[in-house]
């Protein structure tokens, strides 16, 4: 892109103060400035300022009912634990991870995945996920492909990350990494901010982006060409995640779904998650700043709370429904944060206040658009511990002691007992479950 092209496409859309420091730019800066407006679809800007103009809507969520939600037991588990085992001995089943988000609240510089969380090894987050895809394609004999989403600030990483480890075990062919897109950040009227006379800020476009560029990137291509009909989506954060779990995959099949939710009950009424409502025939994730009081405290006749689940973002989708919503428009939701920005002098401003927001899809809002849904329960302390702190709640210390906790589980039911503090930890790829540890009849601890 040249200069003149530049500007038709900032004019196309009123940003033309993005080139205002043209002139005091260096040749490399000039570039780089080129190359980034070049990312800046125009259509997107003007749908961020419409979203904008429409201000952060608050849906009214009062009419909503509480889904029906399974819990598995006995002939019903195993009959969905033989329907995903089925479909994974088929190669019917692919991984997703969205590994593309800033991970501010954690602090780390670099990708989340590559921070270390093995009690006894130190090995990263990526380690734990791609073990256990190794695992399950060991026992089902299909390759599980993995679609990892990264984004533009952490793609390189997160693939040298996989290379200086050998991907864990896995065939690089099967795994595909794609990145998502950004969106830059906006003041109050709308205006593109720039952090740096030559630099537009841009932020990632949240989970939701991985629909689009899922597309964009070839995966949905991919996992056609593959044979792909479920795709088990989990979050980077999560070490505890079952990844392409039978019993989960076979519950979405036999429900012919096209997007299944597993859910675990809210440790308080107001944890921070996200509730699924049903409307009439629809379903919706309700965010838990949308819900009154009343509803977080509402409890039925067994004294149990009427919104009784949250959703810790583990799901399955049905690849065509995937590439059904690919073409689709998704909502934005608006985050007003402190921004860098530029001021009349030409001086980079660090604000103490917010000042601008920065635009993010939500993967959870095409819920309303599946034919069929289903919610499945579990258990949280067995699959839900994110690191999102640095300390305190959902940090990395609460997640180690979890996952200490699910293996002393495990080993206690193989006849097992670990005395004490002793740290310990499992290679998921030795083991993905107590079932593996009694048949190997061995287990590993640190020394
Ligand atoms: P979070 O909402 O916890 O955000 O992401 P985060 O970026 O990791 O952390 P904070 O909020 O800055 O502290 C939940 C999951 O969604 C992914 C994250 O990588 C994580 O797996 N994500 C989030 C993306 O892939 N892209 C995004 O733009 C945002």
């Amino acid at each position: 892109m040249n200069y003149a092209e530049a500007e038709k496409r900032l004019k196309s859309c009123g940003q033309e103060h993005v080139l205002a420091y043209w002139k005091k730019l260096n040749k490399t800066e000039q570039t780089a400035l080129l190359q980034q407006i070049a990312t800046i679809d125009p259509k997107s800007v003007k749908y961020c300022q419409s979203a904008l103009a429409k201000g952060a809507e608050v849906p009214d969520s009062s009419k909503g009912r509480a889904p029906k939600v399974a819990v598995l037991k006995g002939r019903k588990l195993a009959e969905a634990i033989a329907a995903g085992e089925k479909e994974l001995k088929a190669g019917r089943v692919a991984a997703l991870l969205v590994a593309g988000g800033q991970g501010s609240r954690l602090g780390y510089d670099g990708p989340k995945g590559c921070y270390s969380i093995g009690p006894v090894t130190g090995a990263p987050l990526f380690y734990f996920h791609a073990r256990k895809i190794l695992a399950r394609t060991i026992r089902y004999g299909r390759a599980i492909p993995f679609y990892v989403m990264t984004s533009e600030a952490n793609n390189a990483a997160t693939v040298k990350c996989f290379e200086e480890n050998d991907y864990f075990g896995l065939n690089p062919d099967d795994v595909f990494f794609f990145t998502q897109g950004m969106w830059p950040g906006m003041d109050r009227d709308g205006r593109i901010i720039l952090d740096a006379p030559g630099h537009v800020f841009m932020s990632p476009d949240g989970h939701g982006g991985l629909i689009a560029a899922l597309k964009r990137s070839g995966a949905l291509d991919d996992m056609k060409k593959r044979g792909i009909k479920s795709v088990f989506f989990f979050q980077v954060d999560n070490p505890l995640v079952e990844i392409a779990d039978p019993a989960f995959i076979g519950y979405h099949i036999l429900n012919k779904s096209e997007y299944s939710l597993k859910l675990c009950a809210k440790r308080d009424p107001k944890e921070k998650v996200g509730v699924p409502m049903q409307f009439g025939p629809t379903f919706r994730m309700v965010e838990y700043t949308e819900m009154t009081d009343e509803q977080c405290n509402r409890r039925g006749k067994d004294g149990q709370l009427y919104f009784l689940y949250g959703s810790p973002a583990i799901h399955v989708f049905d690849r065509a429904f995937l590439q059904r919503e690919a073409g689709k428009a998704m909502p934005l939701h608006l985050a007003f944060k402190k921004i860098p920005y530029v001021d009349a002098k030409g001086q980079v401003v660090k604000p103490a206040e917010p000042n601008g927001y920065k635009f993010e899809k939500f993967i959870f809002d095409i819920l309303p658009n599946a034919k069929v849904a289903a919610f499945l329960a579990f258990d949280q302390k067995d699959e839900f511990s994110p690191v999102k702190n640095a300390e305190g709640g959902d940090s990395p210390a609460t997640c180690k002691a979890d996952m200490q906790a699910k293996w002393k589980r495990w080993l206690a039911e193989a006849g097992v007992e670990v005395k004490g503090d002793l740290p310990i930890e499992i290679d998921p790829a030795y083991a993905v479950d107590a079932a593996d540890l009694r048949r190997w009849g061995l287990c590993l601890g640190a020394d």
